[in-house]
């Protein structure tokens, strides 16, 4: 399946366009599992539908904001924004997330930060960030700014004293793993995620030479998230090299176990 990216790219630039006409003047909604939403989201996904279903007629496409159309070996994965409370707050991290399934494993992905302007894809067995191919980092010692990005709620969930460098949480899990995969980030740790959080930063992450698996180090299987549930638990994506070393510095916390899993 030969995917024209300048088409795909169009089509977020455009959806770009449609959430910049809402940021800092839409109203925040909260779903049926509280979490939030606006018209942005729900407009953005309807244009993203339209685009891949004109396109790509037998492709089955789901979405965050409802869509559910089955199609055969080929699924496209679309979070219309992915760090809503971000674009709520008015705050410049948040990305339009496509990516493409083939039997159930996220093989193409593009991200677009209408913000920034920035794009990350994956292109010919190549990850790339606005046209310059990127890669992770592989093992090296780790210094105080070596960046570590976490859920915003990890300060009550985990202890992760045992890390030397610092962390953040932009607001998108997308972006976290597109920043693993551009080697800014040595590694970043999810929430509960949905298959349409990760499906297009997924393939970005593998063909930058990262990985993924869950937090406990059992193998993450995106087929198991297709019905549109969460994960059963964290994800944690870095450097194969590295992977290891980050998983044991990162202990579970106090809250790890209740709460929402965001
Ligand atoms: C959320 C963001 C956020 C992460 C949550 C996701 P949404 O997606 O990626 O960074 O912590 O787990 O649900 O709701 O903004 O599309
Ligand atoms: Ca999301
Ligand atoms: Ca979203």
């Amino acid at each position: 399946m030969e995917i024209k990216l300048t088409q795909v790219q169009q089509w977020a630039e455009e959806a770009g366009r449609i959430a910049l006409r809402y940021f800092n003047h839409v109203a925040a909604e909260r779903k049926a599992d509280r979490t939030l939403v606006s018209r942005a989201d729900r407009e953005v996904e309807a244009f993203l539908v339209g685009c891949i279903q004109e396109t790509y007629p037998d492709h089955g496409v789901i979405g965050e904001e409802g869509t559910r159309e089955a199609g055969g070996e080929w699924l496209w994965a679309i979070d219309p924004i992915d760090g809503t409370r971000a674009f709520l707050s008015g705050l410049p991290i948040w990305a339009i997330s496509l990516g493409l399934l083939h039997d159930g494993l996220p093989v193409w992905g593009l991200l677009y930060l209408p913000i920034t302007g920035d794009f990350y894809y994956t292109e010919d067995d190549g990850a790339f960030w606005n046209g310059q191919p990127i890669h992770c980092s592989s093992p090296k010692p780790w210094e105080a700014s070596t960046l570590l990005c976490v859920p915003s709620n990890s300060h009550r969930r985990y202890d992760l004293s045992a890390f030397p460098g610092i962390t953040r949480a932009l607001g998108s899990t997308a972006v976290h793993i597109a920043l693993v995969a551009r080697g800014i980030a040595v590694g970043a740790l999810t929430g509960h995620t949905h298959i349409w959080d990760v499906a297009g930063a997924l393939p970005i992450l593998e063909q930058a030479g990262g990985t993924v698996s869950y937090l406990s180090g059992q193998p993450f299987d995106p087929t198991a998230l297709l019905d549109g549930n969460r994960a059963p638990e964290p994800i944690l994506a870095a450097h194969p090299g590295v992977i290891e070393r980050l998983r044991a510095m990162i202990r579970r916390g106090k809250g790890s176990s209740s709460g929402m899993r965001m």
